[in-house]
């Protein structure tokens, strides 16, 4: 296909998340190109995110107390800098959305309504309708970026490679927008196209999101960081859909308890936190207990009971769907793919290792969540890195020169079967409890579909985790190695190269 050349004067924004929009909007009055490869507001993680976004908000709550929690959640390799920039940023950022139009519930006095998530010190979770919270954030911001005349958009449209000059900069990427193939030149280039859970065959994100923008990052040259940390939420639910529905956290910090197909509470067994300790520890539990073959089910009929349809309307749609009444019965569990801790290493302005591209949301590795991200920090880091992201990002502006251009290689895509091969083989072998068997068994699978798809990006992303988690022999958060049960006493990220990873050429 005959590419077009459009050189366009200001940032690119790859994705159309909360960060994607969240970056665009903070570079007024730049002219800002966003790529949204799906109908926007839906189909990305943002909008599915139930519980809420973590913020210190209420009188006994304070920034240093939510840094506080993020960096024990994140098991010794939180970047402290990151984790204090976040939490500082955590009210105002909930305030701006709330001004934005985003619907958080409120208190006969005004106050934000509050849930509780796992690893939380306290109620510090801004929530929308109950579940409803990533739904109606995003829609808010996807209005303000559609009124933003300094933004836009092309839907749908995704990137497929990123252009860089002779010196290694970032200037522009090889852009799908419908039928055209675009080669894009921008002043500058922000990856926020997601994160990397459909690349496990049980996921509660959209499908389509396996790592991309990592991927493309990588083959540009990008420092990719901490690839082996990958979160996997503890109650997806378990009907045999793909994507998993959520069964969000917070019917968990409204009493809702996990219990084995007798009926027995079984999260106490592994700390004294129960439902309520740090995800990666619930998730091994779950997993244990279906493994077990004793079952893990979220029972909600104490707890929430017949307030279940106005507290949680989008889990329990999803479980009237299936005809399951959380009301009257215990909900099958299981651990699903969730979120990427790993990413594009950048700092706290979102500036990666390559000049001209920066990173934002769930793509990027600033180290704020490290090893384990804390509950509902996610919208909030979407939001406010987005929004230093996006004021970075135009201060730094580079005329690109379409002449010193190396377009890269338009990716092959993997075949329907091959990918649920592999989606199988990461849930097994990179998934909740690794072993070097295992992980060796899925780098050969990887290196057998390189062969059929050299330069896949789904291919890519995977070999950085399994790479990364086999070299990275110790137990640390939601890495856990059956054969490395212990965690080491010294705690380091993981900084790698794509051509660190790749099979020996
Ligand atoms: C949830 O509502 O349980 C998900 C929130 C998150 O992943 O932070």
């Amino acid at each position: 296909m005959a590419a077009e050349t459009y050189i366009h004067n200001g940032p690119l924004v790859i994705g159309a998340g909360l960060a994607g929009l969240s970056v665009a909007l903070n570079t007024a009055p730049y002219k800002t190109l966003v790529l949204a490869p799906v109908a926007l507001g839906v189909a990305c993680s943002s909008a599915w995110a139930q519980g809420g976004i973590a913020a210190a908000l209420s009188d006994e709550d304070s920034p240093e107390a939510h840094a506080k929690d993020t960096i024990a959640a994140g098991a010794g390799i939180v970047d402290e800098l990151a984790a204090r920039t976040l939490t500082d940023m955590g009210p105002e950022t909930v305030r701006k959305l709330n001004d934005m139009g985003a619907p958080f519930d409120h208190a006969a006095n005004g106050d934000f309504v509050l849930n509780r998530e796992a690893a939380h010190g306290l109620a510090r979770v801004a929530r929308v309708g109950g579940d409803l919270a990533g739904k109606a954030i995003l829609e808010a911001v996807v209005n303000a970026a559609q009124g933003a005349t300094h933004i836009e958009i092309w839907e749908p449209a995704f990137a497929l490679g990123l252009i860089t000059s002779h010196e290694g900069d970032v200037i522009g990427a090889v852009v799908q927008h419908g039928e055209r193939r675009v080669h894009v030149f921008a002043q500058a280039v922000i990856m926020a196209s997601g994160g990397s859970g459909g690349l496990f065959a049980v996921t509660t994100n959209p499908a389509n999101l396996r790592g991309e923008g990592m991927a493309m990052a990588a083959l540009a040259g990008a420092v990719i960081a901490d690839p082996e940390f990958v979160q996997f939420h503890p109650t997806g639910l378990k009907f045999g859909l793909d994507p998993a529905p959520l069964a969000t956290e917070a019917l968990r910090g409204e009493g809702a308890t996990l219990v084995d197909k007798d009926g027995v509470r079984f999260a106490f067994e592994d700390h004294p936190d129960g439902e309520l300790a740090p995800r990666d520890i619930v998730a091994r539990a779950v997993h244990k207990a279906n493994a077990s073959g004793r079952g893990a089910f979220l029972d909600c009929r104490q707890a929430i009971g017949d307030h279940f349809p106005a507290e949680f309307p989008t889990v329990f749609a999803s479980c009237m769907a299936q005809g399951v009444d959380p009301r009257t019965m215990p909900l099958p569990v299981a651990p699903a793919a969730h979120y990427h801790m790993g990413g594009i290493a950048t700092d706290i302005s979102g500036h990666t290792s390559l000049k001209g591209l920066y990173a934002a949301g769930e793509c990027a590795s600033t180290g704020v969540h490290g090893a384990n991200r804390l509950a509902s920090n996610s919208l909030l880091e979407a939001a406010a890195f987005g929004e230093r992201v996006g004021e970075t990002a135009i201060t730094e502006l580079r005329t690109p020169d379409p002449k010193d251009a190396i377009i890269p290689a338009v990716p092959p895509l993997v075949g329907a079967a091959d990918l649920q091969r592999l989606r199988e083989a990461m849930s097994l072998h990179a998934g909740l409890v690794r072993d070097a068997r295992g992980l060796g068994e899925l780098i050969s699978l990887i290196e057998a579909l390189e062969t059929r798809y050299p330069g896949a990006l789904p291919l890519i992303s995977a070999r950085l985790i399994a790479v990364s988690a086999l070299q990275r022999t110790e137990s640390r958060g939601s890495h856990y190695r059956s054969d490395y049960p212990h965690t080491s006493a010294t705690a380091k990220r993981t900084f790698t190269r794509w051509t660190d990873v790749r099979a020996p050429q």
